[in-house]
């Protein structure tokens, strides 16, 4: 059988990407990266995918038009690739229905912040100035609604006192790195789906923020 093939979308530095490559090598998650992407010419991920041996373009958004016109670049370019999912993975880029369409139920994102709290920019900052216990992470599937696709899975970290938004940050991405992959593992294994308007897992509708990995068995 055919391993599914993944485009991995990044606008910096690709910490989340390297977990991808690093869950391939080992083995816990059985797929090829087939090409990574990125918006941004100097963006620090493209170095190192290369270094890992994986194909890697760049489509920069400032040579296109529209919105749509950039997002049809994006979409020929992967489907060159022939790519079975796609880990939005830091990118920076607001998608429009152009790129949506054509991968939706298989168009993945991860933004920092338990959504629906937070969606946009400067999450870890807006956590702190509103006196959060906690802040986190979420991995969706993409809907037009910007960072509004149905969860997957969320992981919380505490925020402790005297963190500032790049500490909070910091210890989020050490989650991020865990539950991404994880994630795509289930919709490769075929566990996981879009339905309607809803995620599921093996069947059973997911709640309205995902699944807690704090709660999940190792
Ligand atoms: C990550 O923290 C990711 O959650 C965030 O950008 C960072 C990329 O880091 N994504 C967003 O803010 C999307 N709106 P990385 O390049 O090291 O993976």
């Amino acid at each position: 059988m055919k391993r599914p093939r993944l485009g991995i979308l990044i606008s910096g530095r690709g910490s989340n990407m390297l977990a991808f490559i690093d869950a391939c090598a080992r083995g816990e998650l059985d797929a090829d990266i087939a090409v990574v992407l990125s918006n941004k010419p100097g963006a620090g991920g493209l170095e190192k995918a290369a270094a890992a041996g994986i194909p890697t373009a760049c489509i920069d958004h400032r040579d296109y038009a529209s919105r749509e016109a950039f997002d049809a670049a994006l979409v020929g370019e992967l489907e060159r690739h022939d790519i079975d999912a796609v880990v939005l993975a830091g990118f920076m880029r607001i998608l429009t229905p152009v790129f949506i369409e054509p991968f939706y139920g298989r168009l993945f994102n991860i933004h920092p912040s338990l959504l629906p709290k937070y969606p946009g920019l400067n999450t870890h900052q807006r956590a702190l100035d509103a006196g959060d216990a906690e802040a986190g992470v979420t991995v969706h599937f993409v809907t037009p609604e910007l960072d509004g696709g149905p969860p997957v899975l969320q992981a919380r970290v505490p925020v402790l006192a005297g963190d500032s938004a790049e500490t909070l940050a910091a210890r989020v991405l050490e989650q991020e790195h865990l539950i991404y992959p994880l994630a795509i593992r289930w919709f490769l294994e075929g566990r996981l789906q879009l339905r309607g308007d809803g995620a599921c897992l093996d069947g059973e509708p997911l709640p309205p923020t995902g699944i807690d990995f704090c709660a999940q068995p190792r």
